[in-house]
């Protein structure tokens, strides 16, 4: 009874959310502008350079730059992140995940992959995880950044997914946004995500039984 759960990558299968927030950190003091936690919530699950016209407008300074200039930022920002790549393992999959995983296809239900990142194939193949999802949809297959649902849509469409019978999990509000603009049910990783459908704290909070019960009660709503 369910078609297809796609997954985010940042902030959901590993913690590289927090270092695309140290990164553009770094970038950012190079500009002098200052960016906190609170702010990069704001940054999650949109693309680089979507990312940065947040920052530079945060820093009242959006008119500043040629597209060049912004290119050239955005590029180093990314070295930054980079760096953080080159120490990732599969120790680093976030608690619950692997569980998760197996959970889902031991009944058979195919698994997607939904993120924005150009990096996002490197990080899959550091976590070793690059042949355990049926289809990935990264930033070179799709035009608009998450909180547009072109992504999961892309996603569902591949599975062969009906969007209304599938299941999105994401930490970042836009992600949340495109899922719900996809009519999928929505589970949110985080504390602040209210648009979810259901939320849970942690990775380690995610259960395939509690998730599909979830699901199940939302479906009957419908
Ligand atoms: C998303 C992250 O998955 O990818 C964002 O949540 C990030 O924080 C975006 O900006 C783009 O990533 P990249 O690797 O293409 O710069
Ligand atoms: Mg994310």
């Amino acid at each position: 009874f369910i078609d297809a759960v796609v997954f985010d990558l940042d902030g959901v299968i590993t913690d590289t959310a927090h270092y695309h927030f140290l990164a553009w950190r770094e970038m950012a003091r190079e500009m002098n502008i200052e960016i906190d936690e609170v702010f990069n919530e704001r940054l999650k699950g949109v693309s680089r350079m979507a990312s940065l016209e947040l920052i530079l407008e945060e820093g009242n300074r959006q008119n500043d730059f040629t597209l060049h200039e912004k290119e050239t930022m955005a590029e180093k920002k990314n070295q930054h992140y980079c760096q953080f790549l080159n120490h990732l393992t599969p120790q680093d999959i976030l608690p619950g995940i692997v569980e998760l995983i197996s959970a889902i296809k031991s009944e058979g239900v195919p698994i997607g992959l939904a993120s924005v990142s150009k990096n996002a194939l490197t990080v899959l193949r550091a976590l070793q995880l690059d042949n355990t999802f049926d289809y990935i949809v990264d930033a070179s297959k799709v035009k608009k950044t998450k909180p547009d649902p072109e992504i999961f849509l892309t996603a569902c469409n591949r599975l062969e997914a009906d969007p209304e019978r599938s299941i999105g999990i994401e930490d970042a509000a836009a992600g949340i946004d495109s899922i719900k603009a996809s009519k999928m049910f929505a589970v949110g990783v985080g504390n602040t995500l209210y648009k979810s459908d259901y939320q849970v704290a942690a990775t380690k909070g995610l259960k395939w039984e509690n998730i599909k019960s979830e699901y199940q009660t939302w479906r009957n709503m419908q």
